[in-house]
Formats: structure tokens, sequence, C-alpha cells
């Protein structure tokens, strides 16, 4: 069938194929047509800048070298139905796409239209997801076999033993505590993630939040000889929700103690600043700061860079990912500048208040 260089179809020449690529056309996702010979005789916008080398009357083999394809479509040829492959496009880079090829005819004669689909975010949301729940099992099966264990130690050998009683009591309460604040944070997130799509609108000030959250984490802070100054106006209103912002300093705050607390005079200084994008809140300290290949993954859930460390510390790895989507409901900014040795600042802009009135 006689094609134009672009890829259509000489129309003058054909009047069914002017149809096909219009059909096409009207197609949001790439699709192709090839005729009994798999050559190329209409295709799509989408197709043809999925398939940027694509020439019209081509071999379709030269487009998509995949066997399965090419078997299918050879099926579909030879008169089977609609048949469905998978392919994988590498460059540059890695693609997936579900391959419908379906039959039709043309003027008498079988024609192959193939259909693709990109599965590569449902792909990636589906592995986000299996993996979320397998870290969540991990997480909270540690503690409850911990609990497991010391019920039965005290439903057996250490029956009658008061002080180890007691000691493992303490144990059990902890594993208790920790099991809640996972199911605390994983709530939240969920809560957060939620809304996300709705801009809190309620004019918060974010020093009192600041002052008492610094208030509120005085004693750990005075346990880890760690010094907190806060550097704010008198007030630095904000759009927001409070306790979502509560949530957001204290997190912040209490990681920069927690981990930011090692050196020999450990400091965490917070600032709240008018900035030209709205109002910056910054948190930073003076530890041992975050190495580069840790810093883009740190919003993620479960992810530490020391895990032992953040469980010791009753962390659930699960701070800076609620952090993150605080912010993205503020439509804030979040950004984590680091030296390993030189302490870590996070810093959130928060754009303007919402003027109601406009
Ligand atoms: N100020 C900081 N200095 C060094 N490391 C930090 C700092 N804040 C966070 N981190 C690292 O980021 C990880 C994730 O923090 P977060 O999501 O709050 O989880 P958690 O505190 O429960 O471990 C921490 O485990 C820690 O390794
Ligand atoms: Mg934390």
């Amino acid at each position: 069938m006689a094609m134009t260089e672009t890829g259509g179809v000489d129309r003058a020449a054909r009047p069914q194929c002017t149809l096909l690529q219009d059909f096409a056309g009207a197609l949001p996702d790439p699709v192709l047509v090839v005729d009994r010979e798999t050559r190329v005789i209409a295709s799509n916008g989408p197709a043809r800048e999925l398939f940027s080398d694509i020439v019209a009357g081509e071999a379709l083999a030269y487009a998509i070298r995949s066997p399965g394809v090419l078997d299918a479509v050879a099926m579909v040829l030879e008169g089977a139905p609609r048949q469905t492959a998978a392919w994988r496009e590498r460059t540059p880079v890695e693609r997936l796409f579900d391959v419908f090829i379906s039959p039709l005819t043309v003027d008498g004669e079988p024609v192959a239209v193939l259909e693709l689909r990109d599965i590569t975010e449902a792909r990636r949301v589906e592995r986000m997801r299996v993996n979320f729940i397998a870290n969540v099992s991990h997480e909270l099966r540690t503690p409850l076999a911990s609990l497991l264990g010391f019920i039965e130690t005290l439903q057996g050998p250490a029956r009658n033993d008061a002080a180890a009683r007691e000691k493992f009591l303490d144990i059990m309460g902890e594993q208790g505590r920790r099991m809640a604040r996972l199911v605390d944070d994983l709530l939240s997130l969920s809560r957060i993630e939620l809304n996300e799509h709705v801009r809190p609108q309620t004019p918060v000030d974010l020093v009192a939040i600041t002052r008492h959250i610094a208030d509120t984490l005085e004693p750990v802070a005075r346990e880890a000889g760690v010094a907190v100054s806060i550097r704010a106006p008198a007030s630095a209103i904000v759009s927001g929700d409070a306790d979502e912002l509560t949530r957001l300093a204290e997190n912040l705050v209490e990681n920069a103690i927690k981990y930011g607390g090692s050196g020999p005079s450990p400091t965490v200084e917070i600032s709240i600043a008018p900035s030209a994008s709205g109002t910056e809140f910054a948190v930073r300290d003076n530890g041992p700061g975050i190495a580069p290949e840790h810093l883009t993954r740190l919003t993620e859930r479960f992810y530490r860079v020391d895990t032992p460390l953040s469980r010791a510390r009753g962390g659930t790895g699960l701070g800076l990912a609620i952090v993150k989507h605080i912010v993205a409901r503020h439509r804030g900014r979040l950004e984590i500048e680091s030296l390993v040795g030189k302490g870590a600042t996070f810093r959130v802009t928060f754009p303007p208040v919402l003027d109601k009135s406009q």
C-alpha cells in the first residue's frame, strides 16, 4: 500500500487506508496498523513518538524486535482472534507495554491493529504496594515475636521469678509502645495522603507551633546534651493545618536531636523567616550529616541510614515520609542539605498565605 513519508497513508490512492490513519489518529495510545506482509501502513502520533525511526511501509520488525509480539501479529494475520503480548523497551529508559493485536479486514485483505498500553507506572505502583506491605509486616513482626516470646517465658520458666518478671514486663511495654507508634504513624500517613489534594487554608502561626514543640522536646534535648535555639520573628502566618505542622516541626526537630546530637557540642538551630517565595522553616544540626547516596531516599517509607540506631531511638522510619506528604499538602518545598561530618539542614518553604478575597 502507498504511504507518505511522514507515516501517513497516500490518501488519494487508498481511501480505506485514510480511514485507518484517521482512526489511529483518534486514539490516545500508540497504534500501528500492519498489512499482510507486516509492513506498517498506518500509525498515530504517539506511535511515531515512541518509534522515532519508524518509516512508512517498513517492516514492523524494525520497530519492535520482540519475537513474542511478532509471532502474535503473524497469528492474527493468519486468522487468529485478538492476541495480547508483552513488550519491553529498554532505551532511553526501560518501559513496559501490553500490546493488543486485533484482526481487521481492509479491502478484503487481512490487517493487524497493534495498540500499545504503557504499564510502566502501574507496575511501579504495584511493586511499591507489595514492598510497603512487606515492610509493614516485617516492622510489626519483630516486636510481636519478642512480645510472644516473653509471654511464653513468663508463663513457663520465669513464672515465679519476680525480678525477671519486672524486667520482662518493661521490655514488653517498650515493644508494645513501638508497635503503637508504628500503627499511629501509618494511620497519620494514610490520613495525610488521603487529603493531599486539598490545601489547608487556616491561618496558622508557625512560630507558636515551633516554640511549643521545642518546649515539648526540651527534656529529650537535655538528656541528649543538645542545645536547641530558635531564631524567629514574633509570628509567621502560613496557610496550614495546625496538627500537621506540629507533626512536621516535631519530626524534624526530633530527628536533629536524635541523629545530629552526637558531636562534642551538639546544637540544633531552628529558624523561621520570610523568604522571596513565602515562609522558610529550617532545622539545622551540627551532627555527623548524611552521605549523598542516602539523601534522595530519606523521605521513602521505612528508609533509614542506620536502622538499629533508628529503632534504638524509638524511630519508625516513617517520620520523613510523613513530613514529605505534609509539605506536599501545604504546596511547599522540602530541601535536605548535608555534608558528611558537617551536619544537616532540613528546609521547608511554605508558599504565601492564601488570599481568599482573590
Ligand atoms: N538530622 C539528621 N542527621 C542525620 N541523619 C538523619 C537526620 N534526620 C534523619 N536522618 C536519617 O534519616 C532516617 C529517616 O528519618 P525518619 O523518616 O524521621 O525515620 P526515623 O527517625 O523514625 O528513623 C533516620 O533513620 C536517620 O538515619
Ligand atoms: Mg524521625
